[in-house]
């Protein structure tokens, strides 16, 4: 009963036939591809939250969730590589598994995409300011760069990043693949610094207790830092313009992601060795939970009397630095992620468009937020709509909880991707897979695991938003979407619709990647 109003999978690849993108890309590319996307503020921010969770185990908790995201990598892989449509998991769920569960992909994905980018802005934030205040003795006074979770009233500079990239969006900027590529190799640099720098002056002592809350601790920490592994979803979706995608797509999936996770578990062995990572507790012993008034009270004891502990830093990284004293270097590491941080923001941001710009397209959504900008050729009402909801988000909530809010979808979102690919395995053996997911019975059913278990390790305010958010997504879906549905009503996508929009991923070269439409306004 809900699998209805399947879309032909055979009539999006009709359409996807016609774009027939040249194949360029290879396996160094899409590695390339992937470590750009991936590494954002998980690594230079939530390093504190997974601390303030796990302790010095969180090292374990980078392997695991490192894990869990090869497994839904390889799974995602085998679908954009047979559906090699924008849209992501909302698109290959619709020819899957239908309308209903697509909706429900759909709408957790904005989950993913706009949170993540809230969450992105305030990582930002913490860089500038501790950057404006170490290099240039600028304060911003914490009530006005800080939520109300966190002890202040707005976070300032993170709604100005939003904006900010926002504006970018509208006008139609893309990130090309050199800016992606020296973004890579600055963000690469400096956490090649930071290991450099942290490890000679590691302190066996300061691993000790490794597990001060246990292995649900462990855990926990994996739920939240499978942030720092988002992103990698960009390499799937460039399946259809990858050289010998059998070979490629894997090898750059599994190499950007295993690049990843090896500078993670040193940049963590580096701060762990360096200052210490034990959690702060509360008078009973229990641990204050990240992101909560608590913890912020008595971080900012703590600074008072002048101590700051990774655990309480905004800015993990550049603080490890500092307080082994490599002040500059710590400056320099502020820097690299005032620079980019905002890149992060603006492929989040975009993604959300471009889903929102697919649903509206498919009739789920209400046809203005698929709206063409006259001359810019953006989708510029969705990309305010958007904006507006992330800009919100930044202003008032904690990096770690907007990190988990997002991590609630992204986890349902590539749970869904592993059940349709076993699904399509079954109910359509014989359809050309460029790519074919290796041991689909152990990989398939390891990812749905993974992100269950993920999801259930998740803090219950984020467990609690995720039912919510898909609540009011059905309200929406039968009072809107399911009338209005074009698959319902026989009516054929646009073409030059969906198939046009480029995937979430810097470009080759910049993009008007919408063509003219009718319904331009
Ligand atoms: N993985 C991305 C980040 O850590 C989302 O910012």
């Amino acid at each position: 009963m809900i699998f209805w109003r399947v879309k032909s999978l055979d009539a999006i690849l009709a359409t996807a036939k016609k774009k027939s993108l040249h194949r360029s890309l290879g396996a160094w590319q899409l590695t390339l591809l992937g470590v750009g996307a991936i590494i954002g503020t998980g690594i230079f921010v939530l390093t504190a939250e997974a601390a303030q969770k796990a302790g010095p185990g969180m090292m374990l908790s980078f392997v695991i969730a490192s894990l869990v995201c090869i497994v839904a990598a390889l799974c995602y892989s085998e679908l954009s590589s047979m559906v090699p449509v924008s849209g992501s998991a909302y698109t290959y769920s619709y020819a899957v598994l239908g309308e209903f569960v697509a909706w429900l992909v759909g709408w957790a994905l904005m989950l993913e995409y706009s949170v993540a980018a809230s969450a992105v802005a305030v990582g930002w934030s913490g860089y500038f300011v501790g950057l404006l205040d170490n290099s240039l003795g600028i304060k911003i006074p914490f009530a006005l760069a800080n939520g109300p979770f966190a002890g202040g009233i707005i976070n300032l500079p993170a709604i100005f990043i939003c904006i900010f990239v926002v504006g970018l969006l509208v006008v139609g900027t893309r990130e090309s693949a050199a800016f992606n590529a020296v973004l890579v190799a600055i963000k690469i640099a400096a956490l090649t610094l930071f290991i450099v720098l942290t490890l000679p002056v590691a302190n066996i002592d300061n691993f000790q207790p490794f597990l001060p809350l246990g292995e649900a601790g462990v855990i926990a920490a994996a739920s939240s830092i499978f942030f720092a592994y988002v992103g990698f979803d960009a390499v799937s979706t460039a399946a259809e313009e990858t050289k010998d995608p059998h070979r490629n797509v894997p090898i750059g999936l599994i190499a950007s992601l295993g690049i990843c996770t090896f500078f993670y578990l040193l940049i963590s062995a580096g701060a762990i060795g360096s200052i210490g990572a034990q959690p702060l507790l509360d008078s009973t012993g229990k641990n204050l939970i990240p992101g909560s008034l608590a913890l912020a009270e008595q971080c900012q004891s703590l600074a008072a009397i002048g101590q700051q502990p990774l655990v309480c830093s905004r800015e993990a990284l550049a603080l490890v630095l500092r307080e082994i004293g490599w002040e500059k270097f710590g400056n320099l590491l502020g820097l690299t992620a005032f620079l980019a941080l905002p890149s992060v923001v603006l492929m989040m941001l975009y993604g959300q468009t471009r889903i929102f710009f697919v649903m509206s397209r498919d009739g789920l959504l209400p046809e203005i937020l698929s709206r063409i900008h006259a001359r810019f050729k953006t989708p510029h009402i969705v990309t305010y709509v958007t904006g507006v909801g992330v800009t919100i988000a930044a202003a008032f909530f904690p990096v770690g909880k907007l990190a988990d809010i997002s991590n609630s979808g992204t986890l349902f979102a590539f749970m869904i991707v592993a059940l349709s690919v076993m699904i399509l395995r079954i109910k359509d053996k014989h359809r050309a897979r460029p790519f074919r997911t290796p041991a689909i019975w152990l990989i398939g059913p390891l990812a749905v695991v993974g992100c269950i278990t993920l999801f259930l390790f998740l803090p219950n305010d984020a467990k609690l938003v995720f039912p919510i958010w898909s609540g009011i997504g059905l309200i929406f879906y039968f009072l809107y979407g399911y009338r209005k549905s074009h698959v319902a009503r026989g009516i054929d996508t646009p073409s030059g619709g969906e198939d046009m929009i480029a995937p979430i991923r810097p470009l080759a070269d910049s993009a008007q990647d919408i063509p003219p439409s009718k319904d331009r306004n």
